[in-house]
């Protein structure tokens, strides 16, 4: 089986092209290295890694022959789509319309596409249940829900079988903290492990249906071998609730001492809160077994201390 993952490179994707390569099947990354980077990918035997922008011509010859293609590939930040919301609408909205026509060219029978929860913006609906009328905060959740609309249109007039699935807050290893728009959890832990005090953007009592990044990668796995597609999007989370002061509290038990908090300014485009409905992903999957947050936590942990421990040089593996 070949399987071309896009974005394969970046934080899922990396975790996803290993257990897909772990269990045998072809893998063909496409990434332009944006914000994913091959280390990721260190330790990998056997995925092709194709440098490439999904706006590239080129993408269509890399898709033949595929039995399936993962699009994960996107500019996805909330924060970024702010400052520049025509380059976020070119990597996520003209990225996916380019990789759907591959795909549609290629003859491929299946397109997993990732979108996000951030389509639900403000409405105060808990939890977001797929029927939910999306309205979009920000350039970015208007970019994913132009992707799934694309996605579900080439679904139905050019026959290109897809399943399209809304990610909530995805954390775990090899999540980047080092620049401005690094996602919540890894901000927190880099500052937390280092002692220093941790910032969140108002009252810290927002909150997240955090998800573990293999428990998405194997629900992802599974949709490939079984060849899942759904006539409309699925959320990919499990039903948690948690605030962002609630999971400081859970890293002062796992790193064994206080965390500082200080408050910054809201930030535009944020939603207050957010938490899956999850009656539809379990009809998809009923046999799901997702990893908690405090066990997703202490495994993101173990593996920072043990890359902070690399980069200084003092030989941990
Ligand atoms: N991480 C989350 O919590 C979350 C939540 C909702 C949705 N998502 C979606 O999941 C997908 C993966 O996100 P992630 O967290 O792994 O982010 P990431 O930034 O780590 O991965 C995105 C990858 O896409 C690549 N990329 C960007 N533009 C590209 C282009 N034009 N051509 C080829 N490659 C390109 C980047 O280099 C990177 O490797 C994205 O589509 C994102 O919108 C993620």
């Amino acid at each position: 089986m070949k399987v071309v993952v896009t974005g394969g490179a970046g934080f899922i994707g990396a975790h996803l092209t290993r257990a897909l390569v772990d269990e045998g099947t072809r893998v063909v990354v496409v990434d332009d290295m944006s914000s994913g980077c091959r280390a990721n990918l260190e330790g990998v035997v056997g995925a092709d890694i194709e440098e490439l922008s999904v706006l590239e011509p080129a993408l269509a010859q890399v898709c033949v022959g595929a039995d399936a293609i993962v699009h994960l590939a996107a500019r996805p930040s909330v924060p970024r789509s702010l400052v520049d919301p025509r380059a976020t609408h070119d990597a996520n909205v003209t990225g996916t319309l380019n990789l759907l026509e591959a795909a549609r060219q290629s003859g491929c029978q299946h397109v997993v596409l990732a979108s996000s929860s951030s389509v639900y913006g403000d409405d105060p609906t808990l939890p977001k249940h797929e029927a939910l009328l999306p309205r979009p905060l920000s350039p970015y959740a208007a970019s994913k829900l132009a992707g799934e609309a694309y996605t579900l249109a080439y679904a139905r007039c050019f026959g290109v079988p897809s399943l399209t699935f809304r990610f909530f807050n995805v954390f775990g290893p090899l999540q980047p903290a080092d620049h401005a728009y690094a996602a919540v959890i890894p901000s927190l832990l880099s500052r937390a492990m280092a002692g220093l005090p941790v910032v969140l953007h108002g009252d810290g009592q927002q909150t997240r249906d955090f998800t573990y990044v293999g428990s998405v990668t194997a629900v992802i796995v599974e949709a490939l071998r079984r060849r899942v597609v759904h006539e409309t999007p699925v959320n990919l989370a499990f039903g948690g609730r948690h605030s962002l002061l609630e999971v400081v509290r859970v890293l002062e038990g796992i790193l064994g001492g206080d965390i500082v908090v200080r408050h910054a300014p809201a930030r535009g485009g944020d939603v207050r809160h957010s938490q899956a409905s999850t009656e539809l992903l379990a009809r998809l999957f009923p046999s799901l077994s997702p990893v908690t947050l405090e066990d997703g936590l202490r495994r993101t942990v173990s593996w920072w201390t043990a890359a902070s421990a690399r980069a200084s040089g003092s030989g941990a593996s």
